[in-house]
């Protein structure tokens, strides 16, 4: 024991550093860049650097252009990325040369020359010849001296998919379907993302004096785990770098979540037998064993590494009754609190009543998708409900869908003899005919996807029983950027949500977004509600008001982290998907624009009826369906 903390037995065989955010970790790497970078320049010699596209590394590029603002010259420095689409010129704009230009090397020093990025239009017969000068041309550079990676859900470095072997050079590969799927998002749609990829191979990657792989949010952690814990394979080519002298993983808590150290920390040493910790140990045990909760014995403690807590915590008869009771007591179909109820063991309080409760959707589906059961109920059970959409939506919104709108307007448009309404949606059919497939959309053009995506929240409301005044559309200014990745949150994102804040009072608030990946929608509306409630600190309302956190479009908490469980009847299931379905421009789409199976429609049932069947599996009621909730306390 070290400082009071127990020491944990790792498994991992990668240096795993775990950063409480994305930002902190990015210094860390800027950090090593700049010393590198400095040492280099001072000798007047050359820095080779190995980079990276995807929303990973953007943080870090932003860095790096803070530090080029403040002095460090890059005008020395060479680089090299691991890959690009094939069939992408470098001026389609999701090719990863474009996204480099935009991300870092337009606002740096560096002399363009001394950027490569493999040719996506290679002929294919000259693909094996081009990635072979694209090798050579590294090695002429001395080597690269500091590879930076991200990885994929499929375990991929670089586009190096499962199936990638160790000694794998630069070359032409296929795309696994996951990592199209993936992909969609920024594509409009599967069908549009490339299949196939250069990228340099693990053996190429492995060839790097260093290596930094970068990964944030809980979409990740399945895969980080298994990539430093799990033996080297081929089924996940990022556990190959386990071969490397000097890589490191540098990872947010969200991301090192899986990893068994923090995952099932009594299977790799002592543990402080919180009650938080005693309640994932005993849920993981009764899941694992296959027996509710009520039926667990000493042996099946003890035959789990967990001898310790019987110790301490008395026999496996007491601690099963207690789990038992603390996950009963999670259940509720009172979202909003209980009127004229005891609510000692209750997840809400029961006053006031009726609360004011403000439903945050990061984008338009989210609410429904992930809690329109308690929409429902709230709206039901007569709370003075508020449901605030943060970000517009548009850039989810498919051209086919607002062309059908365009010629909508232009008909009636001339049919009531409106000049000025067939005038403006001719102008913004023109704007939509002139971008082409990929291009930016117009300013008229978001406005118009965002009317469409407001349409759509209305009807879905009106379907769980709430009033479309009870909705606000905030449209927050970060998202209103034309382009994913793109988003930085100002102060006009924090005062919008201050005044929403201020106006409502509320008692209680549902948001999402906490441990997502840091640049996605929902996670940047997370950060941009945590700077407004402390901008708010001292108010009046805030002492009174609680946070429960919903997961997010695809996932679901697990039930040792659910503080809240709101069951959900057939016939309200039944609502809920009605009200999804009312969203018609996302049927494309990864519900709420996060990354996960584009048809994945049904998903939300499914987890539902899944969280449902978990309780039931460890003795507790059976219910149709269940929503779950993690009280925030910040
Ligand atoms: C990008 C690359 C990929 C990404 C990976 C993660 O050049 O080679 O391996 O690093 O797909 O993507 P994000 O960061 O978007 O989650």
């Amino acid at each position: 024991m070290k400082n009071g903390a127990p020491s944990y037995t790792q498994r991992e065989v990668i240096t795993t550093q775990i950063y409480p955010s994305a930002d902190q970790a990015c210094t860390y790497v800027a950090d090593a860049i700049t010393d590198l970078v400095s040492e280099r320049n001072a000798a007047g010699q050359p820095t080779v650097l190995g980079l990276a596209t995807g929303s990973t590394p953007v943080r870090l590029y932003r860095e790096l252009i803070r530090r080029c603002q403040a002095g460090l010259s890059f005008q020395r420095v060479i680089t090299f990325n691991l890959d690009e689409y094939y069939g992408l010129s470098g001026d389609h704009p999701e090719s990863y040369r474009r996204f480099m230009q935009d991300q870092l090397f337009d606002h740096i020093d560096i002399l363009p020359e001394n950027t490569h990025v493999p040719d996506g239009l290679a002929a294919k017969d000259e693909v094996f010849e081009s990635c072979s000068d694209y090798e050579a041309a590294m090695r002429e550079a001395g080597g690269l001296d500091i590879q930076i990676l991200g990885i994929g859900r499929t375990g991929h470095i670089g586009f190096n998919e499962p199936g990638s072997g160790p000694e794998s050079r630069t070359r032409l590969v296929t795309l696994d379907s996951l990592t199209r799927r993936d992909a969609a998002r920024d594509f409009l749609g599967e069908e549009n993302v490339p299949r196939h990829a250069i990228t340099m191979g693990v053996g190429t990657i492995l060839d790097a004096r260093q290596i930094f792989l970068l990964a944030w949010g809980e979409a990740k952690a399945r895969v980080i785990a298994e990539s430093v814990e799990a033996p080297p394979s081929e089924s996940i080519p990022a556990s190959f770098l386990q071969g490397h002298p000097n890589c490191v993983f540098c990872v947010d808590e969200a991301a090192a979540s899986h990893l068994t150290r923090l995952r099932y920390p009594w299977l790799v040493g002592p543990v402080d037998w919180t009650e938080t910790m005693t309640r994932k140990a005993v849920v993981w045990l009764a899941q694992k064993s296959n027996k509710p909760l009520l039926r667990l014995t000493d042996e099946d403690y003890t035959e789990n590494a967990m001898a310790d807590l019987l110790t301490e915590k008395g026999s496996a008869y007491d601690l099963n009754i207690r789990i038992f009771n603390t996950t009963q007591h999670t259940i509720t179909g009172w979202p909003g609190g209980k009127p004229d109820a005891d609510d000692s063991y209750r997840p809400e309080r029961r006053i006031p009543f009726p609360k004011r409760s403000l439903v945050l959707s990061s984008e338009p589906t989210d609410d429904v998708f992930c809690m329109g059961g308690v929409l429902h109920r709230l709206a039901n059970q007569k709370h003075q409900l508020t449901v605030a959409y943060l970000t517009s939506g548009n850039l989810a919104v498919p051209d086919t869908d607002v062309r059908r709108s365009i010629e909508l307007i232009i008909e009636l448009g001339e049919r009531l003899d409106d000049v000025a309404e067939v005038h403006f949606a001719r102008k913004v059919e023109q704007q939509l005919d002139a971008k082409g497939q990929f291009g930016e959309d117009s300013s008229d053009l978001r406005r118009l996807k965002g009317l469409i995506r407001r349409g759509e929240a209305r009807s879905s409301a009106r379907l769980l029983g709430i009033d479309p005044a009870q909705l606000r559309f905030l449209d927050l200014p970060f998202y209103e950027t034309g382009r994913y990745r793109r988003f930085q949150i100002t102060k006009a994102d924090v005062a919008a949500m201050v005044t929403l804040l201020n106006e409502i009072r509320p008692h209680q608030i549902f948001a999402t977004g906490h441990g997502h990946d840091p640049l996605s929608v929902p996670a940047l509306s997370f950060e941009v509600l945590q700077i407004a409630l402390r901008a708010c600190a001292g108010a009046d309302w805030l002492k009174d008001c609680w946070i429960w956190l919903y997961r997010g479009p695809g996932v679901e908490w697990e039930i040792h982290e659910m503080d809240m469980a709101v069951p959900l009847s057939p016939d309200e299931l039944d609502f809920k998907i009605k009200g999804i379905y009312q969203h018609q421009t996302q049927r494309s789409q990864s519900p709420g624009g996060s990354k996960q199976d584009a048809n994945s429609w049904n998903l939300a049932s499914a987890l539902n009826r899944a969280t449902a069947q978990a309780y039931d599996a460890l003795g507790l009621a059976e219910y149709e369906a269940i929503e779950g909730f993690k009280r925030f306390r910040s």
